[in-house]
């Protein structure tokens, strides 16, 4: 399906369920002048990164990790300041509440992550997680109270699938529980040692019409908005995401004996796979993105013909059918692959997956007019990356607003986004749920 097609469409069903029809029309409350402290988002930003440096000085606060656990009471402490008396779901999302004038309303929800990818920057998530806080201490300090109940939530284990909004959204299997994390602990021993219970998920469930709203303050993580010199990005829809371990056998032996022509070499067969996966994502138009992001060569000695090699393999993109087709044109140039190298090569989907998502029109509409209320530039475009946002768009309206990354550098130490952006992002947070409510 071409990716208009597929947005018109989905998006037709999206629009029925949407309550916002009398959107920013009372938008001057006393709200309308309030604004967030910059100079706090920031300098939360760099104490929360002190969580999780590791012995070679590399950010490694990985989901739940005990850097992870650590930043995540710190944040709590904040929270608990702040008078959100958070408290920790069975799948460990961390969820504060403040109440608003009408209690028979459905909160409006926003939040983020606040663990990282490892090597990770100090961005990714944080951004919105503090931001969602300064939201609250504004309104605080100055004694406004919203007509909705507001809800902050910080989601257990993004990085990792998502875990903890897809658990709360769609719930996980039990094969998604027992899958390892990049912590070594399975997802379900992760969710325990973040005081979560992972024998009891379906009481973190939430169901179509729990939240008003969902919105998520995130750093755009590619560089369109700096080029562009766009200070505020309105997201329409984030990828899907799919995995696959893939395993390429072939016969370990002697390097100095064993005559090229005699070879099972697994390495040089996965290495003929890698440049496979580039061309075939590469040979249809589109986003499509495909990685092969992780290598494990066994035995793996100067003096071994390689054995076997296990590969991570990634496809994304905004539709699941192209997820899909793309894929089974990679099995068939692993069969060719495989045939010539006398290797065997085969596929493991898994468990965790992404589906994409759209995100809600009128919220859309609600995050542009509000930035350009304030002032400031806009673009409408799509999430390369994954967000929990992408399955709170099953049970809510929901949408996102992105800041610019500098040089586009993401899920690495080199991310950055400017006080400036980071305090603008803020704002038309702030503002948009105003507005909202
Ligand atoms: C999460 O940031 C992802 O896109 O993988
Ligand atoms: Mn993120
Ligand atoms: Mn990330």
């Amino acid at each position: 399906m071409q990716r208009r097609n597929f947005i018109k469409q989905s998006s037709l069903t999206i629009i029925g369920m949407s309550a916002f029809g009398s959107l920013l029309s009372n938008n001057k409350k006393a709200g309308a002048t309030l604004s967030v402290n910059g100079k706090r988002i920031e300098s939360r930003i760099f104490e929360l990164a002190k969580f999780g440096v590791d012995e070679k000085g590399r950010g490694y606060r990985v989901a739940y990790t005990k850097s992870d656990i650590e930043g995540r009471a710190w944040f709590m402490e904040l929270m608990k300041k702040a008078g959100l008396n958070p408290t920790i779901d069975t799948a460990g999302n961390i969820i504060g509440k403040r109440k608003g004038k009408n209690a028979s309303l459905k909160p409006i929800g926003f939040g983020s992550h606040i663990d990282m990818v490892p090597d990770g920057g100090n961005y990714d998530g944080t951004l919105g997680s503090i931001s969602a806080l300064e939201v609250i201490e504004i309104l605080n300090e100055n004694n406004v109270v919203t007509e909705h109940p507001l809800e902050v939530i910080i989601f257990a284990n993004e990085e990792g699938g998502t875990i903890g909004s897809k658990a709360m959204c769609e719930g996980l299997t039990k094969e998604g529980l027992q899958q390892k994390s990049q912590s070594g602990l399975t997802h379900a021993e992760g969710i325990k040692a973040l005081d979560g219970n992972p024998d009891n998920l379906e009481s973190c469930k939430r169901n179509k019409g729990d939240f008003y709203a969902w919105l998520e303050l995130h750093i755009e993580q590619g560089g369109i908005l700096e080029k562009e010199n766009i200070q505020i990005g309105v997201v329409e829809g984030i990828v899907g995401i799919v995995h696959w371990e893939v395993t390429v056998e072939g016969f370990a032996n002697h390097a100095g004996a064993t005559q090229m022509n005699m070879r099972q070499d697994a390495l040089l067969a996965a290495s003929k796979f890698i440049i496979a996966v580039n061309e075939v994502i590469t040979s249809v138009k589109g986003t499509q993105v495909g990685t092969v992001g992780k290598i494990n060569v066994q035995p793996g000695a100067y003096n071994v013909i390689p054995g076997k090699v296990v590969l991570g393999l990634e496809i994304r993109d905004l539709d699941a059918a192209k997820i899909e087709i793309l894929f089974k044109e990679i099995e068939k140039r692993a069969a060719i692959i495989a045939k010539e190298s006398k290797t065997k090569i085969s596929f493991e989907r898994q468990p965790n997956e992404s589906k994409p998502a759209l995100t809600d029109k009128k919220l859309q509409q609600a995050i542009n007019t509000t930035a350009k209320s304030l002032g400031f530039s806009t673009k409408f475009m799509q999430s390369g990356a994954g967000h929990d946002s992408q399955h709170i768009a099953k049970i809510a309206p929901a949408a996102m607003i992105f800041i610019p990354s500098i040089g586009g550098f993401s899920h690495s130490p080199k991310e950055f986004s400017t006080a400036t952006d980071m305090e603008n992002g803020a704002n038309v947070l702030l503002q948009t749920i105003l507005n909202l409510d």
